[in-house]
């Protein structure tokens, strides 16, 4: 049996993926992340994670790459390492549920591109929004990782946790992940919650542990997970870590000296990497997540600390910036009436645009369609009672039912039609890659498709003149674009409502 004394603690590498969302919203490019490639493949590192997440929005909305060639490019310069992708279920990449074929087809491409390790989540937790991807997976021979997105609340105790991951095992996943991406998993709840799924799903089930540094105590976490059984933990390389990021890799891996648990990791190597990030990271300035230390207010609103930022701005927007700490209070009191779901994308932007709207024009006078699909299940199940009245009053508003099916099960095939409205597009290159691409983004890719041929810009500027080193043509200087504007009704009246510049940057 293994012991404590040789026990090797897996590593899984976020610079390439998680890092640069959390830090610089999601844009650093091809040509400064490719420098690092051929250290991290050689280091030793369980897998990279490189794509999924927000990269592949922000690829064909802000750096006009394509994020296929972006995943064969990573492919090509580590051939080494499983590369690992977060996909968020029957949402895919994109921002509402896609009938099974669609998610088939984009796993069966994702592996066939290049990546090796699914990370595969719903952001309420709804197993039923995962089994499609994670069979699809399985058939493409790669590795499916079942993911429980952590939250705390009078519910969530460590039962249900564990409930949910032997479910997940039953489902047929190569691994669990507790995905905490608020950095609220506190040492012993983290303790608690290895240990439970450890003794309930068995030594042979694979457990990764994924947090974020924000709340400053998750480091901690990471040493009580290591002694409760956690098999791989994710990390950043210091030079892009801590803050609304991650833990670093060069302080995990020092911190277990002396305790008996090592890892795989080249030190020196990944110096290399480090050194490689100070110098390009400096050229994101201008996306700098104003969170740079610790924030333990997350402990109470869950918001994710890459969307407090960006919270701020909303309400600066709206002649409102000094609200903040009222809308964090109001988060709490959506959280619990739409029955405590998880705050991840795209529940964290649902709840936190409620939140921001009570405050702002009195609680529930206004409901987002995106809330009211929420609380008549058209996201999936969530996991604790939702507020009856508040689901009548959704009902009003969005004149339509309450469902308590898979969402994707409302859904009729849908292949074919995306199919023939992608492939006409300027610049389509009949490809299912491309099709996936706008069956995604239906807005974006068809400006993507028609400028991909420009190739790639880099936003990074000279961090000492300011000056870009590929100039990006007007209109994409990298600034975050405009608020977005959503159709709410208000005593039976449409109201166009603009409240907040969309960013994913909370996974
Ligand atoms: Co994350």
């Amino acid at each position: 049996m293994e012991t404590r004394e040789n026990r090797i603690i897996d590593i899984t590498e976020l610079a390439l993926r998680d890092a640069h969302q959390s830090l610089v919203a999601t844009r650093m490019g091809i040509d400064d992340l490719v420098g690092a490639c051929s250290e991290l493949d050689e280091a030793g590192y369980w897998s990279i994670e490189c794509w999924g997440g927000a990269t592949y929005d922000a690829c064909i909305r802000y750096l006009n790459e394509d994020p296929w060639e972006r995943l064969r490019t990573f492919r090509k310069l580590m051939p080494k390492t499983p590369l690992q992708m977060l996909l968020r279920g029957q949402n895919l990449l994109g921002y509402r549920h896609y009938q099974d074929e669609v998610v088939e087809r984009f796993c069966m491409k994702s592996a066939e591109n290049g990546v090796t390790v699914f990370r595969i989540f719903d952001a309420l937790n709804d197993l039923r929004n995962i089994e499609t991807s994670v069979r699809a997976v399985r058939k493409a021979g790669a590795h499916a990782q079942g993911t429980i997105s952590y939250t705390v609340s009078p519910i969530h105790t460590v039962e249900l946790f564990v409930d949910q991951a032997r479910r997940l095992q039953d489902m047929g996943v190569d691994s669990i992940c507790i995905k905490d991406m608020a950095a609220i998993i506190k040492p012993q709840a983290a303790y608690d919650l290895v240990k439970g799924i450890r003794d309930a799903c068995g030594q042979s089930l694979r457990l990764h542990l994924h947090v974020h540094a924000t709340t400053g105590v998750t480091m901690v976490s990471l040493m009580k997970a290591v002694e409760a059984g956690v098999d791989c933990v994710d990390t950043a390389i210091s030079s892009m870590s801590l803050g609304p990021g991650h833990n670093p890799t060069e302080s995990f891996i020092e911190m277990l000296d002396g305790t008996g648990y090592g890892t795989r990791v080249d030190m020196e190597r990944i110096l290399r990497v480090k050194a490689h990030f100070a110098k390009v990271f400096k050229r994101y300035k201008e996306f700098q997540s104003q969170v740079t230390g610790a924030e333990t207010e997350i402990f109470k609103s869950q918001i994710p600390g890459g969307m407090l930022s960006n919270m701020e701005s909303q309400l600066r927007q709206q002649g409102a910036g000094d609200r903040l700490m009222d809308v964090l209070d109001e988060i709490p009191v959506v959280r619990k009436d739409t029955g405590y779901v998880p705050l991840v994308t795209p529940s964290s932007q649902i709840v936190g645009t409620q939140a921001v709207l009570n405050v702002l024009m009195g609680r529930y006078k206004v409901l987002t369609g995106e809330f009211s699909d929420l609380m008549l299940g058209y996201y999936g199940a969530v996991p604790g009672e939702k507020n009856r009245e508040l689901v009548k009053l959704a009902q009003e508003h969005a004149r339509k039912d309450e469902i308590t099916c898979r969402p994707a099960d409302l859904l009729k095939p849908e292949w074919e039609k995306l199919r023939s409205e992608a492939l006409p597009l300027a610049g389509c290159n009949g490809t299912d890659e491309d099709v996936l691409t706008y069956a995604m983004f239906p807005q974006v890719a068809p400006k993507f498709f028609a400028k991909r041929h420009e190739g790639p810009f880099n936003l990074g500027t000279d961090p000492v003149t300011g000056v870009s080193e590929t100039h990006p043509p007007e209109g994409h200087q990298g600034v975050v674009t405009g608020p977005i504007t959503y159709a709410v009704t208000l005593s039976g009246i449409q109201h166009k409502v603009t409240v907040a510049p969309f960013d994913p940057s909370a996974t």
